[in-house]
C-alpha cells in the first residue's frame, strides 16, 4: 500500500504520522489521532458532521484526505473548552438554550459556528441559519441552536456572566423548522 508521511497541527499538538494515501482526513483524526468528536455521517460533504478548521476556516474533513492536510493547523471540537477543562462561552450557550443536539451532530455545529462568529461577530438571525444550514439534523429543529449562538453574541459582546437568565428557551418553538 502507498503510504506517505503526514506531519500538522491538531489543537495545538504537533503530530506525525505515516498514513495510507488515500486515507481520509476524519478517518485520520478519528483512527489515528483518536479524536471522536469529529463524526462521519455521509462522507460525501453533505451533513457537516465532520467539520472541522482548517488552518481556522471550516471544512468538511470527509472532503480531504490526510495526506492534503499536511502542513496544516486543525482544530476539532475537542479544542473549544477553556484552558481549565470549562466550557467555552459558545458550549455554555447551547447548553443553557439547550441547543445541543445529539453527540452526532453537535460538534460539527459547534466548529461550523466557531468559524462563522469568527466572520461575523454580530450577524442577524438571518445569517445565523443560514450558516448552520450545511449542518443537517432531522430530529429536531433549529431554534435553540439560533438562540445559542444569539447567545453567544450576546455574552461575548456584554461580556455578563453567563449565569444571567439571559436565554428564555421555548420548548414549543424547538420543532422542525425550515431553514433556507
Ligand atoms: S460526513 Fe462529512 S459532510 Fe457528512
Ligand atoms: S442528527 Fe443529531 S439530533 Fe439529529
Amino acid at each position: 500500500m502507498n503510504k506517505r508521511i503526514v506531519a500538522l497541527t491538531i489543537n495545538g499538538v504537533d503530530v506525525q504520522r505515516k498514513v495510507a494515501s488515500r486515507m481520509l482526513l476524519t478517518d485520520f483524526i478519528r483512527d489515528e489521532l483518536k479524536l471522536t468528536g469529529t463524526n462521519v455521517g455521509c462522507e460525501h460533504g453533505v451533513c457537516g458532521a465532520c467539520t472541522i478548521l482548517l488552518n481556522g476556516e471550516s471544512v468538511r474533513s470527509c472532503l480531504m484526505l490526510a495526506v492534503q492536510a499536511d502542513g496544516y493547523e486543525i482544530e476539532t471540537v475537542e479544542s473549544l473548552q477553556n484552558d481549565n477543562g470549562t466550557l467555552n462561552t459558545l458550549q455554555q450557550s447551547f447548553k443553557d438554550c439547550h441547543g445541543l443536539q445529539c453527540g452526532f451532530c453537535t460538534p460539527g455545529f459547534l466548529m461550523t459556528v466557531t468559524s462563522f462568529l469568527k466572520e461575523n461577530e454580530d450577524p442577524t438571525e438571518e445569517e445565523i441559519r443560514e450558516a448552520i444550514s450545511g449542518n443537517l439534523c432531522r430530529c429536531t429543529g433549529y431554534a435553540n441552536i439560533v438562540k445559542s449562538v444569539q447567545r453567544t453574541v450576546q455574552s461575548q459582546r456584554t461580556s455578563k456572566s453567563l449565569t444571567e437568565p439571559v436565554c428564555h428557551t421555548d420548548h414549543k418553538q424547538n420543532e422542525t423548522v425550515q431553514i433556507s
